[in-house]
């Protein structure tokens, strides 16, 4: 099975991966890097990862990093010591030797050009995921994991990109962090430590496992289908195919043998630049609200908050959707937009995964409570033109969202949604109404809901999840 997620990151896909990775052999990840972030809460232990795939929590699963990653050496040792540290083994993890690393002139550039882009920068999380890629296509300066567990070719490879890349800096106004020398003392500690785990043959390990051991595979995707290169909201993509076609090159397993639960928040997010047709807020606003977090000032719900969002102020509506559902960035702290429902998006994002394998997964839906009304975008208004089609060019940055409206339900604490997911009482009516009129708009059923964090605050909704 794949978990992939179908609006812009951050759908709590990581939460799913929790619930399913129990039932898997190996788990995998085969796109993008440390822009990824993942939240995991076992018991009450909370673990934060962004390389190493969830499913090491778990003693028996295989974690893979795939062929089509962008490795950060340095945040994938730390975040494995951590791991140690906490009593998790990671001794079981396989790197593939053909992943792409990271390395200092990547950040260095990726923190450039996006300080030099003022208002028009993507807004990208700066761990080099672009500039790495960038070089992964062009291939001239790319430096693989095989090449950084070689002392040799190493210091080759090093030798050879450093003073292309001193130059390209200077050009932005940025310069090399460290010496030549410095540097490939440094990698090449990062390259021996990294050895044990790094395998030439992942696909062959994975397909394997699926044919010869009758094992079976979770795979985890990154990021969501419209911050894909190629599908996603150009410009404001990351910079690999996170829809399950990349995610199934970057392990080498072809897609037929996946079946997919697509992730969508019962309230989309978005972090960075780019249009985000409900939006809820303005711009402005979210970044007054960025400046106060950097000032130390906690933000909080009042019940003002409330009766504001409960008379149609927007900004008190994203608002609460953002202090209940935390949604503040797990790596850079930055406050997500957040908007409604939109189901031109989640279909397109279903459309191009491949619609005949895909359940669906609604994170999130107890963030709802205590609105009076919640909305879904049914359409998009593209100057005058009402279409159901989710256009990511320019065409994106003026649809206007046509809404229809359902009702809300009640504020409700979280041992009230606990007994739900214990299957003691029922969900409120209205949660179920909003739950089928996503059914009926996707045309696809949602066999999980998630309530909260933790493994067991989810509602499955439908035997059958595999
Ligand atoms: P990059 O991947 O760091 O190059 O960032 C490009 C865009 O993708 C920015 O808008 C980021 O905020 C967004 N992005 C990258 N990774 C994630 C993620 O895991 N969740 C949500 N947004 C992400």
């Amino acid at each position: 099975m794949a978990v992939m997620g179908l609006d812009y990151g951050d759908e709590g896909k990581g939460k799913f991966v929790s619930y399913l990775a129990p039932y898997f052999d190996y788990v995998v990840r085969g796109t993008g890097g440390d822009n990824a972030a993942h939240t995991s809460e076992i018991g009450t232990e909370v673990y934060k990862l962004s390389l190493i795939p969830s499913g090491v929590l778990y003693p028996h699963a295989i974690p893979v990093l795939g062929d089509m990653m962008v490795i950060n050496p340095e945040v994938l040792l730390e975040e494995m010591g951590g791991l140690e540290k906490r009593g998790v083994s990671t001794k079981n993890v396989i790197i593939s030797a053909y992943a792409h690393v990271i390395m200092p002139w990547h950040l260095s550039e990726d923190e450039a050009r996006e300080s030099s882009k003022g208002e028009k920068k993507i807004g990208t999380t700066k761990r080099g995921i672009g500039p790495a890629y960038k070089d992964m296509a062009g291939r001239y300066d790319a430096i693989r994991m095989e090449d950084l567990v070689d002392e040799e070719r190493l210091r080759g490879r090093i030798e050879t990109v450093f003073p292309s890349k001193t130059m390209m800096l200077e050009l932005f106004g940025a310069k090399m962090e460290s010496s030549k020398e410095e540097l490939i003392q440094r990698y090449t500690e990062f390259g021996r430590r990294l050895k044990p785990f790094v395998r030439k043959n992942v696909p062959y390990i994975l397909n394997h496992a699926l044919d010869l051991e009758r094992k079976t595979i979770l795979a985890e995707g990154a990021q969501g289908a419209l911050l894909s290169v190629v599908r996603g909201s150009y410009p404001n993509v990351t910079s690999s195919i996170t829809t399950i076609n990349g995610l199934c090159e970057g392990i080498g397993i072809s897609g037929d043998r996946f079946t997919v639960l697509g992730v969508t928040k019962a309230y989309p997010t978005r972090v960075g630049g780019g249009p985000f047709p409900t939006q809820l807020g303005t711009d402005e606003q979210i970044r007054q609200e960025e400046r106060m977090r950097r000032e130390g000032k906690r933000i909080q719900l009042t019940d003002e908050d409330f009766e504001r969002a409960n008379a149609g102020d927007e900004y008190s509506i994203g608002k609460v959707l953002r202090v209940q559902g935390n949604e503040y960035g797990t790596r850079t702290g930055r406050p997500r937009r957040t908007g409604w429902f939109d189901a031109p998006s989640v279909n397109y994002s279903i459309m191009i995964t491949g619609a005949k394998r895909l359940k669906l997964a609604v994170a999130k839906i107890d963030v709802l409570s205590g609105l009076d009304e919640i909305k879904i975008c049914v359409a998009h208004d593209i100057n005058g033109e009402v279409t159901t089609e989710y256009r990511p060019g320019h065409d994106l940055e003026i649809a206007k969202p046509v809404y229809e409206t359902l009702d809300g339900w009640e504020r409700m604490s979280k041992e009230e949604w606990m007994t739900i997911a214990r299957g003691e009482s029922k969900m409120p009516r209205n949660a179920q109404k909003f739950v089928n009129r996503v059914e009926e708009l996707t045309q696809h059923p949602v066999v999980l809901l998630s309530v909260g964090p933790e493994r067991d605050a989810t509602i499955q909704l439908k035997d059958n999840i595999f």
